[in-house]
């Protein structure tokens, strides 16, 4: 049909591992992406040869969009979604296969790719026009519109690097959402920005997707997806798992979430201990006692940890180490800590890890497991969970720290003294306002 403006046929994409070219990636992703990195290093310890390694990103896709569609692209970390997006902003190279836009040159725009980090938000907002064929006049009639709505004003003269992933964020996807190009592609935005700027993207997509516009949308927020797009794919290792109305696409995918991450456990070469008391599975528990790899700071989160016990042993002592994306240990549970008397072990059982109010920035972390017998460690699983923390609850104005500044959030009052000097009168206060 004539109302097709995406067309993808059998693409694959195959990488290699451990060669991640900077040429690939959007600026983005080098800011908040990159978090994924000490991951890929240890999930390659301890295999030969890194280098010759490969991986498909994208395995035989084939895929339609009409015109005026508003598709969501759903799928665990890892499962392709940023890839296919790549490729059809032309970021990147399918290996085989085809993609195909239809429609004016330049008629699509991914969220942040057309930034250049040298140039100033400024520069950047008329650069992403002249790429969609704007008009300068053109550009100016929409420029005030993207800076109130970005709330960088004051920094729409500083070069785009030096801004924070938020208001890099927020201003990309102004510009994206204003300039109106026939096909918006949207990758994660809405695990950067805070709380209130989620919402206000939501409603931004939501206008964009009314006037026919053509929208791909990422997200792990299953219900902004939910109520966004009509359609759904999911994408499950590269490949095409589901293509259908949303709402089954979305229950088919969290249904694969509740299997839990069996990959660590079954054949896993990081795996050590003598294995007298094994785990066989692990899943992150949200506030609802639903599986999922989306947390939200400030709700309760509990690890859940199912154990096969082959031996005489009857007591165990099980250790959680949770990392963020920098690989920093983020905080250590330990059952000793909390002086947790387990009773006996049986043959097998699961052992409960509860978190009240997750105090967790956004972002992504990963869990390391073990469990030691009388002292001895008889499992450990470094990579045994993997989650992101994608919005927070953890401070009543619903914001977070970046984790570059934090690694652990903390509750906390403010009080203000005023002190005078006396004889001296009142000042207008302007001095004291504590600006956060
Ligand atoms: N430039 C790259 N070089 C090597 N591997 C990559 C590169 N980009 C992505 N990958 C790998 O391809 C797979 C799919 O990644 P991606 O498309 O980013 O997934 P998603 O966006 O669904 O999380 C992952 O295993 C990832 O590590
Ligand atoms: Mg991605």
């Amino acid at each position: 049909m004539n109302d097709v403006v995406i067309r993808v046929e059998a693409l694959s994409k195959r990488y290699r591992i451990g060669a991640k070219e900077k040429a690939d990636r959007t600026f983005r992703e080098v800011l908040t992406d990159m978090a994924a990195a000490p991951f890929r290093r240890l999930k390659n310890l301890g295999k030969s040869a890194p280098s010759e390694e490969t991986i498909w990103a994208l395995r035989d896709v084939t895929l339609e969009v009409r015109r005026g569609e508003v598709l969501g692209v759903i799928g665990r970390n890892g499962a392709g979604k940023s890839t296919l997006l790549k490729i059809l902003s032309r970021i990147t190279e399918p290996t085989k296969g085809r993609a195909e836009i239809r429609g004016r040159v330049g008629s699509l725009l991914e969220v942040g790719t057309g930034f250049h980090e040298e140039l100033t938000g400024r520069e950047n907002i008329y650069l992403n026009g002249a790429i969609l064929g704007m008009k300068k006049a053109e550009i100016e009639r929409k420029f005030d519109e993207i800076v109130a709505f970005s709330e960088i004003e004051k920094f729409l003269d500083t070069p785009v690097k030096r801004y924070s992933s938020g208001m890099y964020v927020r201003l990309a996807f102004a510009v994206a959402a204003h300039l109106e190009p026939e096909i918006l592609l949207v990758d994660e935005v809405l695990a950067v920005g805070d709380a209130a700027f989620q919402k206000k993207c939501l409603g931004k997509m939501d206008e964009v997707s009314q006037t026919g516009r053509t929208v791909l949308f990422v997200s792990h927020n299953m219900s902004a997806v939910q109520s966004l797009c009509q359609r759904g794919v999911l994408l499950r290792a590269g490949q095409l798992a589901l293509d259908g109305p949303i709402d089954e696409v979305v229950k088919e995918y969290l249904t694969y979430l509740a299997n839990g991450s069996k990959h660590a456990f079954d054949d896993n070469p990081e795996r050590s201990g003598n294995g007298l008391v094994r785990l066989t599975a692990a899943r992150v528990l949200d506030e609802s006692s639903r599986p999922s790899q989306h947390l939200i700071a400030g709700r309760r989160a509990t690890f859940e940890f199912a154990y096969k016990n082959a031996s005489e042993a009857k007591q165990a002592n099980v250790i959680l180490t949770i990392f963020n994306h920098l690989g920093v240990a983020v905080t250590h549970l330990d059952m000793r800590l909390t002086n947790f008397a387990m009773g006996r072990l049986a043959s097998s059982g699961k052992f409960l890890c509860t978190v009240p109010d997750l105090p967790l920035p956004m972002g992504q972390y990963r869990v390391a497991v073990g469990v030691q017998v009388n002292g001895q460690l008889s499992d450990l699983i470094p990579n045994a969970l993997v989650f992101d923390v994608e919005s927070s609850t953890f401070y009543d104005s619903g914001r977070s720290p970046a984790v570059k500044w934090c690694a652990c959030m903390v509750k906390h009052n403010w009080s203000h003294d005023i002190s005078e000097p006396s004889g001296s009168s009142r000042n207008d206060g302007e001095q004291n306002v504590v600006r956060s």
